[in-house]
């Protein structure tokens, strides 16, 4: 067995002395741009922070250097990685420290943190994000010419900080706000995480005509709104239940390829796993019967698979 510090000491060993036409390390090269993905969906639970946690898990485990930015007041992505958000989260230690209209702004590299994955870095929520929501209002209507747009508040910082990932991964709040919407206009990609049931269904359809106007807003105010891709993810999906099987049908008929193949399978092993703040990549398997972890890691890796096809794609590379 090797740990996952010793694959890391060995794919940069690899890189220094093994042939140059293999890709040892799969970090992005000067041409290709960072891959910024917004994880989104304003009904609550739809499995945002499930997706977010183990996709940035699973891209920093095949080498990528990984930041995921927790934007959730909730804060339950920081929790999984570890950083109790009322606990190990201090004041202007969030995001929020960023992007904040003040004086106590600060660079977005002073709030990023290690996590014990190499390559992964995070940087965690709390409350204290709400304070973007209340603070937007009232500098939009102080706001002189010439200045960022709030929207662009976040794009702005993370280009800051550019050089040193390949991948973002945005966890979103269960809400269309202003950081939903900073967000948006940051992301190069989106994903929409989907339950496929019909309350569900419905507010997504309510969301994406919302998204749709606020798109339009940002657009005619200067901003960009290029996606390279956005797909729909379903979740918690549960094959042998009938009215999902239907549902599931009827988004693939109209959004079609915009679905992912591979839904991401209800299972005890995730939500077990994240009882204790864990994840399918940190949780031993022997704490399960053996064909539920199986089966809960294939359908992941499968999810998480293709995504990182997207994300290839995007580079221009072979998927
Ligand atoms: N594939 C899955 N199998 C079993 N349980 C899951 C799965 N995905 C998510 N869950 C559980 O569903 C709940 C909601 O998931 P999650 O927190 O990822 O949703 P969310 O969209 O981030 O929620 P919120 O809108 O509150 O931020 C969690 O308790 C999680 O453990
Ligand atoms: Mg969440």
């Amino acid at each position: 067995m090797y740990s996952i510090e010793d694959i890391d000491k060995i794919r940069r060993h690899l890189d220094k002395v093994g042939r140059a036409d293999r890709m040892y390390l799969p970090h992005r090269r000067s041409h290709e741009a960072l891959q910024i993905l917004s994880v989104m969906n304003f009904k609550g639970g739809s499995g945002k922070t499930t997706t977010s946690a183990h996709l940035a898990q699973y891209l920093a485990l095949r080498g990528y250097r990984v930041l995921a930015l927790d934007l959730d007041p909730q804060a339950s992505l920081s929790a999984l990685f570890g950083n109790q958000p009322e606990l190990d989260v201090g004041e202007n230690e969030t995001v929020y420290g960023a992007i904040r209209y003040d004086d106590e702004q600060r660079p977005l590299k002073e709030v990023i943190r290690e996590t014990y994955i190499p390559g992964l870095h995070i940087v965690p929520g709390n409350l204290e994000l709400m304070e973007f929501e209340h603070d937007t209002p009232r500098a939009l209507m102080k706001r002189k010419p010439g200045e960022a747009l709030f929207f662009a508040r976040l794009s702005n910082v993370i280009d800051n900080v550019e050089g040193d990932y390949d991948i973002v991964v945005i966890d979103c709040p269960p809400q269309l706000g202003y950081l939903t919407l900073s967000a948006l206009t940051a992301a190069t990609s989106v994903l929409v995480t989907v339950h496929p049931q019909m309350l569900d269904v419905m507010s997504m359809n309510q969301f994406l005509a919302m998204v749709a106007d606020l798109l339009r807003e940002v657009q005619a105010a200067g901003g960009d709104v290029n996606f390279s891709w956005l797909r729909y993810l379903i979740t918690r999906f549960e094959p042998a239940d009938g009215p999902q099987n239907q549902m599931v049908g009827y988004l693939r008929s109209i959004f079609g390829a915009h679905v992912l193949n591979h839904p991401m399978l209800k299972t005890t092993a995730v939500s077990d796993a994240g009882i204790t703040n864990q994840t399918l990549y940190e949780i031993e398997r022997g704490q399960f019967n053996r064909s539920t972890y199986d089966r809960a890691l294939d359908s992941m890796d499968s999810v998480n698979g293709e995504i990182e096809s997207l994300i290839k794609k995007a580079w221009g590379r072979a998927a």
